[in-house]
Parts: structure tokens; sequence; C-alpha cells
């Protein structure tokens, strides 16, 4: 089983949330792959089982910017037999908390993968009960991936 993890952070929270869930998804013996958004591209997450999103939000709920091209081209790509999951770092200040991990999570449903866990919106920097619930996200995650593989390996 294989994670892939793409990430933008400008300030640093966003990057220490993907080194959480790589800990994580390497605990429960998964390989990851870990990028920067805006070096990424779309076809990353092909040999994947497990495609993760982390991002912040910035402006009024808007997508930052370098993640702007993978977020269109996500838009319908075949990602079908493939297990989602999407968290982030905002700030409670803005009216729009977390907003992108909710654009993001829409856009990942148009491409037939399969939600795993809730999305994870983190206040700023993440702290011991984010951690919690990071692990959880893993580990949901990971539960969906083992279900679909076997229900793939039976079909
Ligand atoms: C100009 C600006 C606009 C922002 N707009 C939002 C917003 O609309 N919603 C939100 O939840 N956070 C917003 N934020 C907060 C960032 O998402 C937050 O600081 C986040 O932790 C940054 O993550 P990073 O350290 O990975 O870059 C904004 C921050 C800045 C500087």
């Amino acid at each position: 089983m294989k994670a892939t993890i793409l990430y933008a952070s400008m300030t640093g929270n966003d990057e220490e949330i993907a080194n959480i869930l790589i800990s994580d998804f390497n605990q429960s013996g998964v390989a990851t792959e870990l990028k920067e958004i805006d070096e990424a591209d779309v076809k990353d997450f092909d040999a994947s089982d497990i495609c993760i999103i982390v991002t912040y939000t910035y402006d009024d709920g808007d997508i930052p910017e370098e993640a702007l091209d993978l977020y269109d081209d996500l838009d319908h790509y075949d990602l079908s037999n493939k297990i989602f999951g999407v968290c982030g770092s905002g700030d409670t200040c803005y009216g729009d908390f977390c907003m992108a991990v909710d654009k993001f999570e829409k856009r990942l449903l148009t491409t037939g993968a399969q939600k795993g866990a809730d999305s994870v919106k983190i206040e700023l920097y993440p702290e011991e009960e984010d951690k919690e619930k990071l692990m959880q996200f893993v580990q949901s995650i990971v539960n969906s991936a083992q279900t679909m593989l076997d229900k793939l390996q039976h079909n």
C-alpha cells in the first residue's frame, strides 16, 4: 500500500502536518511519498492507493496560488480505485476557516476516488489534540484502503 502526500505551506504549519501524516502512515506500514504542491503533478497520484492533500487557505477562503494548477488538473481526473483524504491549517480569525480544505475535498469527489476519512482542519500549528485527530484520520484512511484493495482482489 502506498500514500502520496502533496502539500502547500507558506509558513510551515502544513509542512508539519504533512510530516506528522508521514510518520503515522509509516507506523501503519504504509509507504509514503511527499511532494510540495508546486512541484507536483496530478500524475503523482497514479501509482498510489492513497491520495492526500494538505493545504493552507489564503485570502478570502482561497486555494493557495501554487496549488491552483493541481486543483484545475484534478477536475474529473480518473482516480477511481483510490482513497483520498484532505487536511490543512487555517486561522479562525478569517471568515472562511480552512475553506481550501473543503474546496479540495469537493474537487477530489469528481475523480471517482473514495473519501477515506472526514477532512481535518487545524488552527495554525498542530498541537497534541490535533496529532490525535491526524492519527485517527490516517487510521480511517488505511482501513478504507485495505477494504478497497481486498475487494479489488476478489473481483
Ligand atoms: C493574507 C492571508 C489570508 C488568509 N486567509 C485565510 C482564510 O481565508 N481562511 C483561513 O482559514 N486562514 C487564512 N489564513 C491563515 C493561514 O491559512 C494560516 O496561517 C495557515 O496556518 C498557514 O499555513 P502554513 O504555515 O502551512 O503556510 C490567511 C493568512 C494570510 C497571511
